[in-house]
């Protein structure tokens, strides 16, 4: 037997920041000033990522490269990961990434690699709620999901290696 499933995609596109919250803007803002601590000598794309936690902590990161390429990562997990070991059991509420290309115009925001959604979906099972999403472009374009099952569906989950 064969099922046909259509899933619908929810999000919200600003062309400016007029219609956002003042978490969103101030999140924003945050990555956009971490972007500028990237070392991306090798890209020149520079990603600045702000997370705000339950307890309004926010935490900044930002990209960080290596001569030996795989060795690099990305500003999300470099944040995501600051909060796991430094603010151990806080529920995360927002997520904003800002990227910045040195080398080339880039009015679209872009939104976190592969590997980063699979970070970002793990860290909502942990705490057991969604983690909203903010994308913007330098120029000031935000895209915005609710949760990473929004630009990941089908993700791979814990329960998939348990036997
Ligand atoms: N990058 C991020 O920091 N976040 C993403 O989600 C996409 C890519 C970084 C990795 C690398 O340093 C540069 O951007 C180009 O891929």
């Amino acid at each position: 037997m064969k099922e046909t499933i259509s899933k619908t995609l929810h999000y919200e596109l600003h062309d400016d920041l007029s219609e956002l919250t003042q978490d969103q803007v101030k999140l924003i803002g945050a990555a956009s000033k971490a972007s500028t601590l990237a070392y991306a000598p090798y890209s020149d794309f520079f990603v600045g990522c702000a997370i705000l936690l339950e307890d309004r902590t926010v935490v900044t990161a930002s990209n960080k490269e290596n001569a030996a390429f795989p060795a690099g990562i990305c500003a999300e997990r470099n944040a995501l990961n600051f909060v796991s070991d430094h603010h151990q059991g806080k529920t995360i509420l927002k997520l904003a990434v800002v990227s910045k290309p040195n080398r080339f115009e880039m009015t679209e925001p872009a939104a976190p690699c592969g590997i980063c959604r699979q970070v970002i979906c793990e860290t909502e099972k942990l705490q057991q709620t969604d983690i909203e999403i903010i994308m913007a472009s330098a120029s000031g374009k935000v895209l915005i999901v609710s949760d990473s099952e929004s630009i990941l569906p089908f993700h791979f989950y814990l329960s998939q290696l348990k036997k």
